[in-house]
């Protein structure tokens, strides 16, 4: 029988074994459930990384175990469960674990790897006996069918497939699939089953989001608004209008650098709201020093006196453009450089670029939050912005299902919006509250 979310939590099952008395009721319901393959689809900090940590404890006890952990990248899965793994398994090592293979061998001759799936050759081979696969949505499709579902073949091996929605991609599908084959156990929690976020804090992280960001990432919906068009929080009705430039408030430059086209916005921000006052496209042939000399121009015109500008953008290198980052913002310095009497700037760079899906977030979420206001407005004569944000859409997968890649076919998409979302990115990163461990940000 399948344990869906429309039944209560299973609360009759027998005293736990030690080890798995930190699992909470609905993460034990899928401990507990015998299919070969499960599929459980949760919200955010639900408690996912855990169970599969658990898990994989169990499957290492039966002696000579091989057991992978495999997520999106590589690197994502050594970042999110290395240290947890190591730490869960220590009692129990033969040895010191393999830190360049990410492999922890334990005294029942079991051994637990971590993997990814942009390493095709690292998930290739045989004889598996139980593998997770954590953040599915974000998993190139073919990884499953193609590599790892014969790789359980000759051992019979176990599958456990973990995920968030991403809009109906994929994840959906295999969920939906699942959902109709009684060998599949599936699950479906919200965030707040899973016991570990604090419905207050749930509850300003409502307030911060877009009502299909916050049923898509904290209650596990297969949103539909969210399946094709990137930027859904866009309504020209509410976020465009005539926006006035404030000279006693600093003007912010963010910058996409391309050669063709180069993109630049000059916004401002008043509390949380941010108004698009211009932008600025050069092409076919842009490069820095033009990028400068067209800012001055505009910012001149804007206000002839001394002015504080904050600046956002591209903060790591990209194959479309010549130069790297790092030359880009030296020219940028050494220009306003020129000028100490008309530019007081200040630099606002990450030390790297924030996930592409993050990214977004945050646009939508100023688009339009849960309450329904508008907190981001553009000029009408942004026209290259607007078209971005009524236009870019997820590129479709092979059976025509939206990927989480953004569709970059036309030339002239993505770039404005781009500019606009290093910059909200930045100064409105998504709420860091969220959690018992959270730090910093959300994800
Ligand atoms: N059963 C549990 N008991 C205590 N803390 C837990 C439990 N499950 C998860 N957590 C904690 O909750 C947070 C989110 O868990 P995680 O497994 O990373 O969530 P997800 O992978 O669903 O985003 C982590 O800090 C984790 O240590
Ligand atoms: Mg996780």
């Amino acid at each position: 029988m399948l344990i869906t979310n429309d039944q209560e939590p299973v609360t009759t099952i027998a005293e736990p074994p030690r080890r798995i008395v930190g699992l909470r009721p609905n993460q034990l319901s899928v401990y507990h459930h015998p299919a070969r393959f499960r599929v459980v689809v949760a919200g955010r900090r639900f408690g996912k990384s855990q169970l599969a940590l658990v898990e994989m404890l169990r499957a290492a006890a039966t002696p000579n175990s091989r057991i992978w952990y495999v997520g999106p990248s590589y690197d994502q899965a050594k970042r999110i469960l290395w240290d947890r793994l190591k730490a869960i398994t220590r009692p129990h090592w033969a040895g010191k674990p393999s830190e360049t293979e990410l492999t922890v061998r334990m005294n029942t001759g079991s051994q637990i790897s971590l993997r990814g799936t942009d390493r095709p050759d690292s998930i290739r081979g045989n004889g598996l006996d139980f593998a997770v696969m954590d953040e599915y949505a974000s998993m190139h499709p073919s990884a499953w069918s193609k590599v790892l579902r014969p790789a359980l073949s000759d051992r019979l091996g176990r599958a456990l497939f973990l995920g968030t929605p991403q809009g109906s991609n994929h994840f959906y599908d295999l969920y939906k699939k699942a959902l109709a084959d009684p060998q599949w156990g599936t699950f479906q929690f919200t965030t707040s089953q899973g016991g570990n976020v604090p419905p207050e804090e749930l509850a300003s992280a409502a307030i911060d989001l877009d009502p299909e960001s916050f049923r898509q990432e904290f209650e596990a919906a297969f949103t539909s608004a969210a399946m094709n068009r990137v930027y859904y929080g866009f309504d020209p009705v509410s976020n465009v209008q005539a926006v006035q430039y404030d000279p006693y408030i600093p003007l912010v430059w963010s910058l996409d650098f391309n050669i063709n086209p180069m993109c630049m916005l000059l916004m401002q921000r008043s509390d949380d709201t941010v108004y698009v006052l211009d932008e600025i496209i050069i092409k076919p042939d842009a490069n820095t020093e033009l990028a400068c000399q067209a800012f001055h121009k505009r910012a001149r015109a804007l206000n002839p006196n001394r002015m504080q500008v904050e600046i956002y953008g591209d903060a790591s290198g990209n194959q479309r453009r010549t130069s790297s980052v790092n030359t880009d913002w030296t020219i940028i310095k050494n220009f306003l450089g020129q000028f100490p009497t008309l530019y007081h700037p200040t630099f606002h760079l990450p030390k790297a670029n924030p996930a592409v899906r993050d990214r977004i977030n945050c646009v939508n979420t100023r688009l339009r939050n849960t309450a329904g206001d508008a907190r981001l407005f553009v000029d009408p004569k942004c026209r290259e912005l607007i078209k971005d944000l009524e236009q870019v859409s997820w590129a479709l997968d092979a059976n025509d299902r939206p990927s989480s890649n953004i569709d970059k076919s036309d030339g002239d998409r993505t770039h404005s919006s781009d500019a606009l979302g290093y910059y909200v990115s930045e100064a409105f990163p998504m709420r860091g509250s969220v959690g018992p461990n959270a730090s910093g940000r959300i994800v």
